[in-house]
């Protein structure tokens, strides 16, 4: 097969098949990360609008070995969904905006079929006017989309109701780097005929196979929902809030979210209209919720909240006593990472922990890394119910973007080493995209390294899906690892 000279001439191609956009000022949003840290240059941006369009995009792009990234909201964290390097190894986005229809709801089944490229705010809302709840929730649902979730396998505020991303997929539609489809969108409660073939896509980043669409799980919808923000005086505290409220049955929690004293201090200083609701500078917050699907007492959160309070040491809390109030209260955990970025370099540390170590975990790094680097502000916060920090950090004023650059890899090291030694991730949710292959490679074993490598080179043997994410096809050095 004769390869086309030129990109205008392979642009030619793609846009026989789809929308696509090649100027540069088109390409720009789509290049640069959301954290503005990672920038590709794209051959160009494909819109396809249906699932054959996609198959005939991989199809055409396999053909002259056209790289293809899939890009859904391009929320990720971690340069998942932009390009590498500087466009002379022909890398396509392919962005599935376009694919945003809800193709089905069924509430008697509780399942929803939905395309890709739908906004995970807009799944949300189909759920509701259906009378049902579409759980999943996180910071950036205005904009990321539900294919995007699946990929990264999202976690966010409602995972220790609801899990992650990946419970709360029933099917997916797939095109294989081969071009073929995979039509996979049953939303059947039971189905073990052999592999779990979904299963593979989700948290894939792109790297496998472009899901076009999803069977989604629906829940019975929330009658009441409330809302608290306390302070505490430490994080053992709020660990032992945690387990107090577990324990009771009579209050269903939906999010346990930890704040501490530097983040509400870091959204303070970015959005200085917003007044903070409690006394600021207490070690610790957290933001509860509860949610009802059946009737129950009006004050019932707030008396078990009382019940609580003396042993667990709260030393102050506000509830919500409207919707504008429990947003008020969201918004101090929800623009947190919107105020790291706007307050310039800072480092993210998606980390989980067996829950009970949060607390020592917090209190000895805070202490190493206060001694060896003065200029950081720690900004500790996270899904605390699910034993996920996004254990942050920004520069303090004077520290510069190239300090803080020199600094990153002692202090990635001291806390993945950490986590790893109380056997956790350094990874929780977001996922490895471009900026944790090394530590991926350095933290999983090598017989993890190796069969991801092995699903990676078997699904797209040409290595041009999403290439330079999560893991490349060279095998792992096996000597030292375990053998049985
Ligand atoms: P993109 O960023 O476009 O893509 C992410 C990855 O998925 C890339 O590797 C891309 O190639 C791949 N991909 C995208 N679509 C497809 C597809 N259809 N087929 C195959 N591969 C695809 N994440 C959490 O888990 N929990 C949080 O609480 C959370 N909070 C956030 C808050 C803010 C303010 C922001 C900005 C981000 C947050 N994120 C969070 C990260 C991000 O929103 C999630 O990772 C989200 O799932 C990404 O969706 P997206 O559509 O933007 O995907
Ligand atoms: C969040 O939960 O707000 C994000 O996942 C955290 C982050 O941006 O680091
Ligand atoms: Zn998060």
């Amino acid at each position: 097969m004769a390869r086309p000279q030129s990109d205008a001439a392979l642009l030619e191609g793609v846009r026989a098949i789809c929308h696509c956009l090649d100027q540069a000022d088109d390409r720009q949003g789509y290049e640069l990360d959301w954290r503005g840290r990672r920038f590709g240059r794209a051959l160009g941006v494909a819109l396809p609008a249906t699932v054959e369009e996609v198959s005939r995009l991989v199809g055409y792009c396999g053909r002259h070995r056209i790289a293809i990234v899939a890009q859904g909201g391009n929320t990720g964290l971690c340069g998942g969904a932009v390009p590498t390097g500087d466009g002379r190894d022909r890398q396509l986005i392919l962005s599935l905006r376009r694919m945003n229809r809800i193709r089905r709801i069924d509430p008697l089944t509780d399942s929803l079929i939905v395309e890709a490229g739908v906004l995970l705010q807009e799944v949300q809302q189909a759920a509701d006017g259906a009378d049902r709840l579409f759980p999943l929730s996180l910071g950036a649902e205005g904009s990321c989309t539900i294919g995007g979730n699946i990929a990264t396998n999202a976690g966010g505020n409602a995972v220790l109701r609801y899990g992650n991303m990946r419970d709360l997929v029933l099917g997916l539609e797939v095109v294989l780097p081969s071009g073929e489809i995979w039509h996979g969108l049953r939303s059947l409660r039971k189905d073990n005929a052999g592999y779990d073939l979904k299963q593979l896509f989700i948290g894939s980043e792109g790297t496998l196979g472009i899901i076009t669409a999803a069977a989604l799980k629906l829940f019975p919808p929330l009658r009441q929902v409330d809302t608290a923000l306390l302070a505490l005086p430490s994080c053992e505290a709020a660990l032992s809030l945690l387990k107090a409220l577990q324990t009771r049955e009579d209050v269903p929690l939906t999010a346990f979210e930890l704040i501490s004293a530097e983040s509400v201090r870091l959204v303070g200083e970015q959005f200085p209209d917003k007044s903070f609701p409690l006394e600021p500078g207490h070690p610790a917050y957290v933001l509860v919720e509860a949610g009802w699907t059946g009737p129950c007492r009006e004050d019932a959160f707030e008396q078990c909240l009382e019940r609580v309070w003396g042993a667990c040491g709260v030393v102050d809390a506000v509830v919500a006593k409207s919707d504008a109030q429990a947003a008020a209260l969201w918004f101090w955990r929800e623009s947190i990472t919107e105020a790291q970025l706007r307050a310039g370099p800072h480092l993210k540390h998606d980390i989980s922990l067996p829950i009970a170590d949060i607390p020592e975990f917090v209190e000895q790094m805070d202490a190493t890394l206060r001694s060896r680097f003065p200029g950081l502000r720690i900004v500790n916060f996270g899904h605390m119910g699910d034993g996920n920090l996004h254990y942050n950090l920004n520069a303090a004023p004077g520290v510069t973007a190239d300090t803080l650059q020199a600094w990153q890899p002692e202090i990635e090291r001291l806390i993945y080493d950490h986590v790893a030694e109380r056997q956790g991730s350094f990874s929780a949710e977001h996922g490895i995209g471009q900026t944790k292959m090394d530590d991926l490679a350095r933290y999983r074993s090598a017989v993890e390294l190796n069969l991801m490598s092995v699903i990676k080179s078997s699904l797209d043997p040409e290595g041009l899906f999403n290439p330079g994410k999560i893991v490349g096809q060279r095998p792992f050095d096996t000597d030292g690892d375990e053998a049985f």
